[in-house]
């Protein structure tokens, strides 16, 4: 079998990672990590490859700071190195589609012509859907993304953690995510973790794999 990364440190990874609540504040991801950041982001999959999202990564402290009250006051806000704001286009219309369509299309020398099937399959399939229920369908692509991101930071050691506990409108003010045309759905905080973060060194709780898999 071809391995591009040995099995064994991946799990290895998978067990060091966990929700980080105390950051170190002195440390910063260099612009190699924040890279990986960037690309696991962009390159994770999407239902139709639509891309129906935005990423916001806050690392001016000023605005950390503004955000934080409308976090719970968590402290991951302030001090990891980057906290990255995973949005959802505020209305996914005809245009938007006809917009990736043609992106799709120039990319791999495709003649537009050739992709109409498709684009009448995406409308066709958002026909059928509410107004809320495509607004959930692009939520959930935005948390794919967040898994893509926390499984590539545990596998070079950047520590994370995933906040759903916060503002959205607060949030969406203090960005200005409706210039961009998007609304904040989860956070998720980068950087190191503190050498006094209890929550470290606790005991992973999971299900058994007996209890989650089955074989059949
Ligand atoms: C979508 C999502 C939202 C979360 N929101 C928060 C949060 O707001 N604050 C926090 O400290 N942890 C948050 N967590 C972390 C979970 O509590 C944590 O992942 C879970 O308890 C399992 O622990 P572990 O990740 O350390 O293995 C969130 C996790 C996920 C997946």
């Amino acid at each position: 079998m071809f391995m591009v990364i040995n099995t064994s440190e991946i799990i290895k990874q998978l067990n060091w990672r966990y929700a980080t609540k105390e950051f170190d504040t002195s440390k910063k991801l260099s612009n190699e990590q924040l890279e990986l950041v960037f690309e696991s982001l962009r390159l994770s999959p999407s239902s139709f490859g639509l891309q129906a999202w935005k990423f916001v990564v806050v690392s001016d402290q000023k605005l950390k700071v503004k955000l934080k009250p409308h976090a719970w006051n968590q402290s991951q806000i302030t001090d990891a190195s980057q906290i990255v704001v995973l949005c959802r286009l505020e209305n996914l219309d005809k245009t938007y589609v006809k917009k990736y369509i043609e992106h799709a299309a120039n990319t791999r020398g495709v003649h537009l012509e050739n992709m109409k099937g498709y684009e009448q399959m995406i409308l066709g399939g958002m026909k059928t859907k509410s107004e809320g229920e495509i607004n959930e369908w692009m939520s959930k692509q935005v948390y794919i993304a967040l898994g893509m991101l926390m499984a590539n930071c545990a596998a070079v050691g950047i520590d994370a953690c995933p906040i759903e506990g916060f503002d959205k409108k607060k949030f969406d003010e203090i960005l200005e995510l409706k210039t961009l045309g998007v609304t904040s759905q989860v956070v998720c905080a980068v950087g190191f973790r503190s050498n006094n973060d209890k929550y470290a060194s606790m005991k992973k709780v999971r299900f058994d794999k007996e209890d989650i898999i089955t074989l059949k």
